[in-house]
């Protein structure tokens, strides 16, 4: 398998328009939740991301007909004639949301079995609070040699989350669908992929109200039909665009995304001096003077993302001052910091607190791309810098945002992917 690294020129200043692809989060709620319905349904705006076609390669091993038109993000998902409610380990960990596979299979046929979730590395991600809701929902679960057993008859209940969890809200929303009864379900995360998934759901003939409060109601019904529906945009990979903007001091305009998912975002650039309007579905980004340090600290929407915590911090590394992160979401989302300190950041970790004191300048290195929303920090990083970048492990990249480098090359930027072996370019400028 060839090997291949991302190589950037830094220091060009990211100018023009581009467009925002649909939601990384919210589709892969959204595609399996499709499995619950009795009739196809068609999903649109689906971003061409690795973590996609992890799913498709899920589904039909269900034995769901899937046919995936990647140039037109557009997925139909016939649901009829599974064949087996498994889902193997070597697939399950290929991602994190293939727990969703355990809430949509036990609501439609009271039975799954499904390997343990990968995804990022963040510290410990536990999923008791999903377990919890499908016990409450009258489930049977049992571990077998690594993979999770669920069974049963589920019966609506009252249930309160510990914590709240965006996977754990969801995937309990999907079980509950079509069991018998109603379901309340409180202490919930308001993301707008939850809010995504229940519109995704109520069209299809659940009957879901609530979703976007702490408090989500679900009357199970009978039966979900088909149906078509599309995703809202990706309100992460609209933050990182919005960040790599201010980074290279741009003017960048975003079309197609949605601002009200952005304001915790926008009040933070604004407070450091970046400039950032809006009107219907268009961001524009500019910087006003020179970036401020700030405090951050991340929360559960609608507070400041924790995804979009590690490109922030990158733009922090050259804001002038001394900034203050504080990550309450995740163990361990800071492993970016470690790796630019190769390229001259200053930061300073303490458990879930970062201090970064801003340099007046960032010098290209190699690095190891961390995890997903790292590796976008990392990006950004190499954008700012002086002189060539080189990002080892851009797979995981490639898991969660669509074309990226074709968008930051579209406004201005050097990004390409290489071939580690022979050096060749393999993809760049397909914009
Ligand atoms: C979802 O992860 C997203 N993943 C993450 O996106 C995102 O960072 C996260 O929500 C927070 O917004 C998907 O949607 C596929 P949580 P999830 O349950 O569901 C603890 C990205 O980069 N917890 O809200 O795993 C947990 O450990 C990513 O796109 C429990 O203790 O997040 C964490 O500290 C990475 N028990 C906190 O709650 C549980 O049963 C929030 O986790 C569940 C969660």
């Amino acid at each position: 398998m060839p090997e291949y690294k991302l190589v950037i020129e830094g220091g060009r200043v990211l100018q023009g328009e581009t467009y925002v692809s649909g939601g990384k989060n919210t589709s892969l709620a959204v595609v399996p939740a499709a499995l619950l319905a009795e009739s196809p349904c068609l999903i649109e705006n689906l971003p061409d991301i690795e973590d996609i076609r992890v799913l498709v390669q899920i589904l039909r091993h269900l034995g769901a007909k899937v046919d995936w038109l990647p140039q037109k993000n557009q997925m139909s998902i016939d649901p009829t004639q599974l064949t087996t409610n498994i889902v193997p380990f070597h697939l399950s960990q290929k991602m994190r949301a293939s727990y969703y596979l355990m809430g949509a299979l036990l609501g439609r046929y009271g039975f799954a079995k499904v390997g343990y979730p990968g995804g990022c590395n963040l510290g410990s991600r536990p999923i008791d609070q999903h377990l919890k809701g499908f016990r409450a929902l009258g489930a049977k679960i049992r571990e077998d040699k690594g993979m999770i057993v669920l069974e049963g008859k589920l019966k609506g209940a009252n249930i309160n989350f510990d914590m709240v969890t965006v996977g754990g809200t969801i995937n309990v929303m999907l079980a509950a669908c079509r069991a018998e009864g109603d379901t309340i379900l409180t202490n919930c995360a308001k993301e707008p992929h939850i809010v995504d998934t229940a519109n995704f759901l109520n069209r299809i003939g659940a009957r879901i109200r609530g979703a976007g409060t702490d408090t989500i109601r679900i009357r199970g019904v009978k039966k979900l039909g088909g149906g078509s529906y599309t995703v809202i945009p990706d309100q992460i990979e609209t933050g990182t665009l919005m960040i790599a903007a201010a980074a290279t001091r741009g003017n960048v305009i975003l079309r197609g995304c949605i601002p009200t998912h952005m304001e915790a975002l926008t009040a933070k650039l604004l407070e450091m001096g970046v400039l950032v309007t809006s009107e219907d579905d268009i961001i524009s980004v500019q910087l006003r003077q020179g970036h401020r340090a700030i405090r951050l600290s991340t929360q559960e929407y609608p507070g400041f993302p924790t995804d979009l915590q590690q490109p922030m911090s990158a733009l922090l590394t050259r804001a002038v001052g001394t900034s203050e992160v504080i990550e309450n979401i995740f163990d361990s989302r800071f492993k970016h910091l470690d790796e630019m300190r190769k390229m001259g950041a200053k930061s300073v970790i303490n458990g879930r607190i970062a201090y970064i004191e801003g340099v007046p300048e960032l010098h290209g290195a190699p690095l190891v791309a961390p995890d997903l929303r790292g590796g976008a920090a990392l990006v950004i990083a190499g954008l700012m810098a002086n002189g060539i970048t080189e990002i080892y492990n851009p797979e995981t990249i490639a898991r969660g945002y669509e074309h990226l480098e074709s968008k930051l090359n579209a406004l201005g930027g050097i990004v390409r992917r290489e071939n580690i072996q022979t050096g060749n370019t393999v993809y760049a400028n397909s914009f």
